[in-house]
């Protein structure tokens, strides 16, 4: 990645309002809306600002109906913004469709690029012709991505016949054909399995590394987010909330712990003597999952876990301690659920 480097990606207000018809319910609130449509504004994104790099893998992350996949749309052109700027490889993606999809590829994980009836082979023969690209170049990429993604079985087949994971990597070798700097890809790897998971992250990371590929990912899968990516950015209702190293989330939030405590039997006064236990110290709370289960999270800061453990372990018949500390995963959901807030929104 080059820091010297000018964005390769930039936005500056970017905002989509989208409007939606609001009907009463039954044949009357149809037709009174025919003649008097009334709209809710609804803001898919608002104010966001975004630059990256050259080279730099950046993951998209935020709950269900937060923007993500309208911030790539807009990205790609597909969407033209209520307000604001957009700049990809120097170019307005809405103003220079065209243009800008030969700079760019794009994964949909929920759907294909590729022609439906048409054996695969000759979709990319298509995207070749489409693309323009010369002979030479085109047989060398597609030789390449054939190879990695390990497609020669697949050239002969329809797309329709194609289980999940064998079209996503057709998907991805089409996205690339024409070798383009950027690869958006929204929610690749969905509904793929465990195996076809890995092999998928290994070719990104292969393209990001060796090739300086830049990759913007949104992914509701941790795992994706994790070993792909460096940065992660969060948008929340429109709005990004938060922008920086995937690292960073985990220093700041990681002084959450939880202690796991196996009882000797089940026990139902369980909770209530942890509860004790605790007394009054801050940002400590005892669950009991299981009837031989209790859980402690507390907050690092206040209190050790050595403390707390030789509080539990003389108000608890415990025979089995496990201390958790933070993954990413956990803190990026709690973060989804408002169950943690970063204090300035930036
Ligand atoms: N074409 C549209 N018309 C009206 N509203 C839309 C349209 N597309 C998206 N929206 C709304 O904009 C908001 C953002 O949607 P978007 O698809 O960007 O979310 P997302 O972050 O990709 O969510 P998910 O994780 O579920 O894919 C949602 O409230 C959605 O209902
Ligand atoms: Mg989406």
């Amino acid at each position: 990645m080059d820091t010297n480097a000018a964005p390769i990606i930039e936005a500056k207000g970017l905002t989509k309002h989208f409007r939606r018809p609001v009907k009463e319910p039954g044949l009357k609130g149809a037709v009174r809306h025919l003649f008097r449509p009334a709209y809710a504004d609804v803001v898919a994104v608002e104010g966001v600002n975004l630059s990256i790099l050259p080279g730099e893998s950046v993951a998209y992350v935020g709950p269900n109906g937060a923007g993500k996949s309208t911030t790539v749309k807009l990205l790609t052109g597909i969407l033209v913004p209520t307000s604001g700027r957009v700049t990809v490889n120097g170019l307005t993606p809405f103003e220079n469709r065209v243009e800008n999809a030969r700079r760019i590829g794009v994964v949909f994980g929920q759907r294909t690029q590729l022609w439906w009836d048409i054996p695969v082979g000759e979709s990319f023969r298509l995207l070749g012709d489409i693309y323009e690209l010369p002979d030479e170049t085109y047989r060398a990429s597609f030789g390449e991505l054939i190879d990695v993604l390990d497609l020669e079985p697949l050239l002969r087949v329809p797309a329709r016949q194609l289980s999940l994971g064998q079209r996503m990597r057709c998907d991805l070798a089409a996205s690339l054909l024409h070798r383009p700097p950027i690869l958006y890809l929204d929610e690749p790897t969905i509904g793929l399995d465990v195996s076809v998971k890995a092999r998928f992250r290994e070719f990104i990371r292969y393209m990001h590394r060796e090739r300086g590929l830049t990759v913007m990912l949104t992914s509701h899968d941790l795992g994706d987010i994790e070993e792909l990516c460096d940065r992660m950015v969060m948008i929340d209702n429109g709005r990004i909330v938060y922008d920086g190293a995937l690292s960073e989330v985990t220093t700041r939030f990681g002084w959450e712990r939880a202690v796991h405590l196996t009882l000797t039997e089940p026990d139902e006064s369980a909770l209530e003597a942890a509860s004790r236990a605790l007394g009054n110290r801050p940002g400590a709370v005892a669950t009991q999952p299981e009837p031989t289960m209790v859980a402690v999270t507390f907050d690092s800061r206040e209190t050790t876990a050595g403390e707390l453990i030789r509080d539990l372990a003389t108000a608890l018949a415990v025979t089995d301690i496990r201390i958790e500390e933070p993954t990413a995963e956990s803190i990026i959901r709690r973060l989804y659920e408002g169950d943690l807030v970063f204090e300035q929104a930036e």
